[in-house]
């Protein structure tokens, strides 16, 4: 078991009556002049933005807006926020949406006092030093950005998407309310529930085998998730089913199911520059790659995939032949992905079958120019990334 060192700051308040408490924590942690940071309009749509405006107003609590945030949020936006807050003297950011607008938020906090490119912080050339402090309201669960220590941002130039790790930008306050979450299309709800999974998986397939509690708590979400997506897919306002997936969503994310583990995150950073490039929803690129990267490293950690089969999938263990039961794990989960409406291969994510020159430019991009491995349990050279892509793309 890996020694760790586990630290998860930001208070959750979930529940049907959490959004009432707006007002009162963000003077709690000392707003003042807040940015109240959106995405493109679903926010609206439900109510939710006119109900935060009330509120605010009501508590006397000045305010600044910013909409429009796409998924895979684009720098050019984060740029527009920090000119906004300099402007405006603004001194918490409320983002009031998912993965795209609290990643966008953080970019911003790290950004306004920040005297040189932000786009520096993903480029290695600087560490944040500092970020504005960020409350959350969050109306889809799936990125965990909520409680995440990661800021994940595309750079429009080039369209290159990458990640920033710090506790600075942990979020001072989460609000959850599962029925904001009735509103989700299937496509997102499914694709939220898998990138949830993965999250725990990335640290749940790991060298270190031994931490068991950590490894019971991974796979009783892992089977909470994919028992409760089926119900929410057929009766989008089942109150216990959303609620269980919400919370999940913060869990799978907030290192509670690493400890004792590590990040391998090769799912995630192949799927980065899938999402980069083609601008596809994170989780359903997590879902076309993870079959072809299993498949890739099975044979080296055996027992780990065999484990997951059983305890999370539900397979009955053939004793004479742990790799056939490995196996059936990994059939059983890109069955369950299809089941829920996700790809699983690059043609189905992205409408064709990717050309060669693309698959060069997504490994020049993902190992930095041939510079870098990614994973953990397996590291991958440039050359594991294009074996897996083409296996996807197959
Ligand atoms: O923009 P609006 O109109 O709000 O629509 C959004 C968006 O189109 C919609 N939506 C959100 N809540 C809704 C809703 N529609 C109806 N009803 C609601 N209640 O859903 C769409 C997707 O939203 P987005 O915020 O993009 O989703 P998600 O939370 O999956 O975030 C994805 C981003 O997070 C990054 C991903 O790479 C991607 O850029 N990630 C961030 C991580 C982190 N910071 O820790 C970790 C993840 O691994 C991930 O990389
Ligand atoms: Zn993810």
């Amino acid at each position: 078991m890996k020694d760790f060192n586990f630290y998860a700051p930001t208070r959750v308040v979930f529940g049907r009556e959490s959004e009432e408490k707006l007002p009162q924590l963000i003077k709690q942690y000392g707003g003042a002049k807040v940015l109240v940071h959106f995405g493109g309009g679903s926010a609206r749509k439900s109510g939710l933005l006119d109900k935060v405006e009330k509120m605010l107003g009501e508590a006397g609590i000045a305010y600044v807006e910013l909409g429009g945030v796409v998924p895979n949020p684009l720098l050019s936006k984060v740029r527009e926020g920090i000119e906004l807050c300099r402007r405006e003297h603004v001194d918490f950011i409320l983002a009031v949406g998912g993965g795209s607008v609290i990643d966008s938020a953080k970019a911003i906090g790290y950004g306004v006092g920040y005297e040189g490119d932000v786009w520096d912080f993903w480029d290695g050339k600087a560490v944040p030093q500092a970020c504005l402090p960020i409350g959350v309201m969050l109306t889809i669960p799936a990125a965990g950005s909520e409680m995440s220590s990661s800021c994940v941002i595309t750079n429009d130039e080039g369209m290159l998407k990458r990640g920033v790790n710090s506790d600075l930008c942990r979020c001072r306050f989460a609000i959850m309310n599962p029925e904001r979450t009735y509103t989700l299309p299937p496509y997102q709800t499914a694709a939220g529930a898998t990138d949830i999974m993965m999250h725990t998986m990335e640290r749940y397939f790991s060298k270190y085998e031994d931490a068991v509690l950590t490894d019971a708590i991974a796979e009783a979400l892992l089977r909470t998730v994919k028992d409760a997506t089926p119900e929410v897919l057929r009766r989008p306002d089942d109150y216990k089913h959303r609620a269980a997936i919400m919370w999940a969503s913060s869990l799978s994310h907030n290192d509670l199911t690493e400890c004792g583990t590590e990040k391998d995150f090769a799912c995630h950073k192949l799927e980065h520059e899938l999402s980069g490039m083609f601008g596809v929803t994170h989780g359903a690129g997590l879902a076309a790659i993870w079959g072809s990267w299993a498949r890739y490293v099975m044979d080296r950690h055996v027992s780990r995939f065999a484990k997951f089969a059983v305890d999370v999938m539900g397979v009955t263990q053939d004793f004479t032949d742990p790799k056939a039961t490995a196996l059936k794990g990994i059939e059983a989960m890109e069955a369950f992905f299809v089941s829920i409406g996700m790809p699983v291969s690059i043609p189905e994510l992205v409408g064709r079958r990717i050309t060669a020159e693309e698959i060069k430019a997504l490994v020049e991009k993902c190992s930095r120019g041939g510079k870098m491995n990614i994973g953990a349990m397996e590291v991958l050279k440039p050359e594991d990334m294009t074996a897996i892509y083409e296996k996807a793309n197959a």
